[in-house]
């Protein structure tokens, strides 16, 4: 027989295990142990024939998963390119999921709508984006660069008059894609779900920073997109999107740019020169889970051409509420409900300000600056101009930079990952998340430099 706690006492003790995992975070070993992680089993078990008392999934919860969490949220994570999530907005997070609102219509969920539709507007302000723009507040940057490129293909095969929306792909006339050599993978998926074929996209030559040079741009003849980034996942680097435009725009073409953390730069005033120009671009996909510091899951799909967007997107049914005086955040989105990610997006930029997102954006970018020099210091060579909050930094060949970055995520004190840039191994450091102090990248140096010289001198001996 299923037993259920007071309502109160389940929920705060809830609240109090989450506070208790957030105040430890900053000191907490940043990998998790074997014993915990191999402690994860104790999950798989056959479904129960009845239920157990709710306040016992949560201790199990707590018991079995979180000594087996990677520690994401606190300041030594420099993975991938993770935030950390401001506690304002995971404490908007908890109050807006107890309120369990589908966000779809704005007359079905007026408060959470609102709040998106502020928020919306105050990063169009926030990154100088052409008022007329609309938004989609989506899972992450992936889903944001699907519904931009839904929208392009909307627009420009309504330039030549086919409805893809009505009449599918099937003998409509051919797209052709440009992208860059360096284009994130998920743009590449956007480009497959869309029904285009992700062998189809024509690539672009990128300079060492991966960027495209616009002068190599071929000549533009018929339906065509152009996607282009704003931070590179390795390098943080920008394509010239300004320049880029210029050239394509006068030929119809379409020019997305996948921002999912580099158009943050253009909330910075000492960082917006990297995205000059990029407001004539036609859509711009951004995360919030990553430099805003929200949440997962966060995306934001930008859309100059608002009607494009919710051609590809909006639903009618006799039974929904789709006529409002206000925008439908379904609309907009590839989903018809979900969660109103929205309320984390606007507790974070209230809470922050305009100032303070800049400012918060400055502190890792001259975190990374931090951790360039001081690598370059200790005779570790750094392989790309730190533009931005992204660091590569080479051991040698592929096989010691493996066993270094292995040997420094076991250690505990950060988390750094692997990659290959241009054909050479590489460990990636992403300064992201908003709690990360020069202390923090201090002992991470000191770590890593500790490790990476012992481990060359073991290979030597
Ligand atoms: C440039 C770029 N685009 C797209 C993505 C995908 O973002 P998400 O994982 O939020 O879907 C990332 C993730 O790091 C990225 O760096």
């Amino acid at each position: 027989m299923t037993k259920n706690t007071p309502l109160r006492e389940l929920l705060e003790s809830a609240a109090q295990r989450g506070i208790d995992y957030r105040e430890s975070s900053p000191a907490r070993s940043v990998a998790a142990t074997a014993d915990a992680i191999a402690n994860v089993a104790k999950f798989i078990e056959p479904m129960p024939e009845s239920g157990v008392a709710d306040i016992s999934v949560l201790e199990q919860l707590d018991a079995v998963g979180t000594p087996a969490t990677v520690n994401m949220t606190g300041p030594r994570y420099f993975g991938f390119v993770i935030g950390g999530s401001l506690p304002v907005t995971v404490a908007s997070n908890w109050l807006a999921t107890a309120w369990d609102q589908n966000v779809g219509m704005h007359e079905i969920t007026p408060a959470t709508a609102t709040l998106e539709r502020v928020a919306m507007n105050w990063m169009i302000d926030l990154f100088g984006l052409p008022e007329e723009t609309s938004a989609a507040f989506v899972t992450g940057a992936t889903i944001a660069n699907f519904a931009s490129l839904a929208a392009a293909r909307n627009k420009v095969y309504r330039d030549v008059g086919w409805n893809v929306e009505a009449d599918g792909l099937i003998g409509a006339p051919p797209v052709t894609i440009l992208v860059g050599n360096e284009v994130h993978p998920t743009v590449i998926k956007g480009i497959g779900l869309l029904g285009f074929g992700r062998e189809t996209v024509r690539r672009l030559d990128v300079d060492g920073q991966g960027r495209i040079d616009p002068a190599k741009l071929p000549s533009i003849e018929g339906p065509t997109i152009v996607c282009t980034q704003a931070g590179n996942v390795n390098t943080g680097a920008f394509d010239p999107v300004g320049d880029i435009c210029d050239a394509v725009k006068p030929h119809g073409a379409w020019v997305h740019v996948d921002g999912a953390f580099g158009l943050w730069a253009a909330a910075s005033p000492d960082r917006a020169h990297l995205c000059k120009g990029f407001q004539a671009a036609d859509s711009w996909a951004t995360d919030a889970h990553k430099w805003l510091n929200v949440p997962y899951d966060s995306g934001l799909a930008f859309v100059r051409d608002g009607a494009a967007l919710k051609s590809a997107m909006s639903i009618t049914a006799d039974y929904l509420m789709t006529e409002s005086e206000f925008r439908n955040p379904s609309d907009y989105t590839p989903e018809l409900s979900r969660r109103a990610r929205g309320v984390d997006v606007w507790a974070a930029l209230k809470y922050l300000g305009k100032s303070g997102v800049a400012e918060m954006i400055d502190r890792c970018c001259s975190n990374a600056r931090r951790f360039a020099a001081g690598l370059e210091q200790a005779g570790f060579p750094v392989l790309n101009d730190v533009v931005l909050n992204q660091v590569l930094v080479s051991f040698g060949d592929e096989a010691r930079t493996r066993g270094i970055i292995d040997a420094i995520q076991a250690d505990g004190t950060c988390w750094c990952g692997v990659t290959v840039w241009q054909g050479q191994a590489a460990m990636r450091i992403s300064v992201c998340n908003w709690s990360t102090t020069q202390d923090d990248v201090d002992q991470s140096l000191d770590a890593i430099i500790r490790i990476a010289k012992s481990e060359v001198v073991d290979e030597g001996q």
